[in-house]
């Protein structure tokens, strides 16, 4: 009845499951696994404002999570280095590294990870389909996003985040809605990556 479907769904392998019985593109449009959707356009986002994204240092802050898996994915497809600053219990899964050898740093050192990145990203601290607020509230405060986090990166440096957002939490009022932040363009990007994916998946693009 339709030329393509995208999900939304918390079991990733829901998505799989339908992909494997269906007759036209399925689109992950976000599961607990992977947010493919949201990095086309951070990527699109970044390039816009400053240039290729091969060989530039993103640092993301906080839950080795789905957007994150996601980043980890590109730096390998997009090639560049990824450092992924997070607690030890919200690591990245093991499956995820695997996809990009060599490209990805793991620390529980924020500030290492931002010294001197092209790109510091920022995600919520409970995720959709999170059971475990009052654990992940207490694991992520050493983690937010502020302008002294800010200052350690590039003096070229943006801020990204996938929204929604939560001021005071993972990042500061002051660096979301400050000079840095391509909050909103990254948002509008949305629908440029995702009517390129659809175009791609329709054999329109290469
Ligand atoms: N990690 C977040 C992304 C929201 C776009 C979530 O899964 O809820």
């Amino acid at each position: 009845m339709v030329d393509a479907v995208m999900i939304r769904a918390v079991a990733h392998e829901e998505v799989e499951s339908f992909a494997a019985s269906a007759s036209v593109p399925v689109i992950n449009g976000l599961t607990d696994r992977s947010h493919p959707c949201q990095i086309m356009a951070d990527l699109m986002t970044f390039e816009e404002h400053r240039g290729p994204i091969a060989g530039r240092t993103i640092a993301w802050i906080g839950d080795g999570n789905n957007v994150c898996a996601s980043f980890i994915h590109a730096a390998a497809k997009f090639d560049f280095r990824l450092i992924v600053a997070c607690p030890e219990a919200y690591r990245p899964r093991p499956e995820e590294l695997a996809y990009a050898p060599g490209r990805v740093e793991i620390t529980t050192d924020m500030r290492a990870a931002a010294r001197g990145a092209d790109c510091v990203v920022a995600d919520g601290w409970v995720s959709m389909g999170d059971a475990d607020h009052a654990a992940r509230v207490a694991a992520f405060a050493p983690y937010q996003v502020d302008e002294a986090l800010m200052a350690l990166a590039s003096p070229e440096a943006v801020f990204l985040h996938c929204l929604p957002a939560h001021r005071g939490e993972e990042v500061t009022a002051g660096v979301i809605d400050g000079p840095r932040s391509l909050i909103w363009d990254e948002a509008e990007n949305r629908i440029h990556a995702q009517k390129s994916i659809l175009a791609w998946c329709f054999g329109a693009i290469g």
